[in-house]
């Protein structure tokens, strides 16, 4: 199962990704996962992706394309992938679709998980991360213990780019620069949507109705 989960920054992406990458058993490929690892190892990566990251601004096209194509060669691939935050521009997109072309694994879905801005907002002012992975939402999906993951009991975070002013910022980036794939895969034939709001069990619910015909 060859898919890309698509939508603006806080409509669930990573939620349900996680989830769906346990359920139909194909790794999860979150490029802000792999730059925030990187961020926090001190890399050389890390440190350049940080000033654009920090401001809410894309990083450089060449260095996401680099970053994709080395992780959808290991091994694991083989199995499907499931993209999420990855394309985010035309630029990645088209060299997507050589690198698929190459490693014979075409994009098969692309999920664009719809919510209203005043909720994208809500969203990311309330989230909270861990370490681990995990990620949670002061009141719409709340830890067990205040401030505490519930998967590995470490000290949760907030990310630096869910401030305010930063949020605007990223929102801003997504309609100037990521919206206008949404055509491109509809002109493709493979864009399937996904009302992002509601319970995120529901929501998970629906995303499976679609993937389960392509299993
Ligand atoms: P990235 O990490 O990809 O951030 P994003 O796209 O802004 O997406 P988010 O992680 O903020 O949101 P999400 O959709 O995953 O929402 P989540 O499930 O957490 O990128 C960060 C930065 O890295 C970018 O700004 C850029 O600088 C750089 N970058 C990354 N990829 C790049 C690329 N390809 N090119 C260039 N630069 C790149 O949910 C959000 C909150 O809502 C959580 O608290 C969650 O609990 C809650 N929630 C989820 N679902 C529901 C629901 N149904 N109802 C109520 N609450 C919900
Ligand atoms: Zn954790």
């Amino acid at each position: 199962m060859n898919v890309v989960l698509f939508g603006p920054p806080g409509a669930g992406k990573g939620t349900q990704a996680k989830e769906l990458a346990k359920h139909y058993q194909i790794p999860h490929i979150s490029t802000g996962d792999i730059l925030r690892a990187n961020v926090r190892d001190g890399t050389e990566l890390g440190r350049e992706a940080k000033e654009y990251m920090d401001k809410g601004e894309l990083v450089p096209d060449e260095v996401l394309i680099g970053i994709i194509k080395d992780r959808l060669t290991e091994s694991d691939c083989k199995a499907g992938y499931l993209l999420d935050g990855y394309p985010r521009t035309v630029p990645q997109a088209d060299a997507l679709s050589g690198i698929l072309d190459d490693i014979r694994m075409p994009l098969e879905v692309v999920l664009n998980i719809d919510v209203a801005d005043e909720e994208l907002i809500t969203r990311l002012c309330g989230r909270y991360m861990c370490t681990c992975g995990e990620s949670y939402h002061i009141k719409f999906n709340p830890p067990k213990n205040e401030g505490v993951c519930d998967a590995c009991g470490a000290q949760l975070y907030q990310r630096d780019d869910d401030k305010e002013d930063v949020i605007g910022q990223r929102l801003d980036s997504y309609k100037g620069k990521t919206q206008p794939l949404i055509d491109y895969y509809k002109d493709k034939g493979i864009l399937v949507n996904i009302d992002g709001t509601g319970e995120i069990g529901r929501v998970f619910s629906d995303i499976c109705e679609v993937l389960d015909q392509y299993k």
